[in-house]
């Protein structure tokens, strides 16, 4: 493990120097964690948080056991992706927080626009996608008390066939929707940086602009969905009609019309699919 009071061999792309440098520039950071292989920076990072307080950035050149969203695996293989953890003390309740993933969504999707010239839209609840295909994933544990645990994971280097077959066609990388290979450090740092500008909104109470941002980046708006609700595994169908102030999906089902809130789920089917969509 190497942290903040240590130091990374000069030859690394994500140096200490370098971490030292992009977290200094972040207000809402003070430490950093980087470790060459870890479980999960997930776990790490809750632990940790747990024992040193807010403000962690916890970022692993590799995952053993990444963690996917309802029990998935996140595949993290060694180098070719950001795989990291935020642990924060959000200054506003609990009960505004569902809306942190959606920010980071945004600003995942902001730092991708900028630094690659890449498009992504926001597969709710919190899946970035680039044609039809997953880039990015979040997830959001509270806890330790009083915080919020971010974890991120972007696929930057992995080319078609590094994927694993269950995920091969389903996922994509900075490096296949652009084309070029970029380096993981400028992508970190152009994700903080907007990060740092959604968290400021959000902590000024301006979600009006957030869910705003939300709606327009939203993939699933105008279309007809399937989705489970997390833990009753109830399927509700109809249209995607709207965003939210929590950044649920409202989604308009059947006759008589009912509008459904889904605060979490998973989206089994999309028509029109979302391949047509940038
Ligand atoms: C999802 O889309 O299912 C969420 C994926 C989140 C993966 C990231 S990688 C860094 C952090 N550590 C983990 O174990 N998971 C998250």
């Amino acid at each position: 493990m190497t942290d903040s009071a240590g130091s990374l061999g000069p030859d690394t792309e994500l140096s200490a120097a370098f971490l030292d440098r992009v977290t200094g520039d972040t207000p809402f950071l003070q430490r950093w964690i980087w470790e060459r292989q870890v479980d999960s920076t997930q776990r790490l990072a809750r632990e940790r948080g747990a024992t040193d307080g807010p403000g962690l950035l916890v970022i692993a050149d590799e995952q053993t056991r990444g963690r996917g969203r309802q029990g998935r695996t996140w595949f993290s293989p060694a180098g070719a992706g950001l795989w990291m953890s935020l642990v924060l003390a959000p200054r506003r309740p609990g009960d505004a927080w569902p809306l942190l993933t959606s920010l980071t969504a945004l600003a995942l999707r902001d730092a991708l626009d900028a630094a690659a010239g890449i498009g992504c839209g926001i597969k709710w609840p919190n899946d970035l996608n680039h044609r039809g295909r997953k880039i990015a994933g979040i997830l959001a544990d509270v806890g330790p008390p009083g915080m919020v645990a971010l974890g991120i994971g972007l696929n930057v280097r992995q080319t078609d066939g590094d994927f694993p077959a269950e995920v091969r066609g389903l996922a994509t990388s900075v490096r296949i929707a652009s084309g070029a290979v970029f380096s993981r450090g400028a992508l970190l740092d152009g994700f903080l940086r907007a990060f740092g500008g959604w968290l400021a909104r959000f902590e000024a109470g301006e979600d009006a602009a957030i869910i705003r941002a939300l709606r327009g980046a939203s993939l699933l708006l105008g279309r007809t969905v399937v989705v489970v609700r997390e833990g009753s595994g109830e399927e509700v169908r109809g249209e995607a009609v709207g965003i939210g102030p929590l950044g649920e999906l409202v989604v308009e089902t059947g006759s008589p019309m009912r509008q459904v809130r889904l605060m979490s789920g998973s989206v089994l089917r999309v028509v029109p699919p979302l391949e047509v969509a940038s």
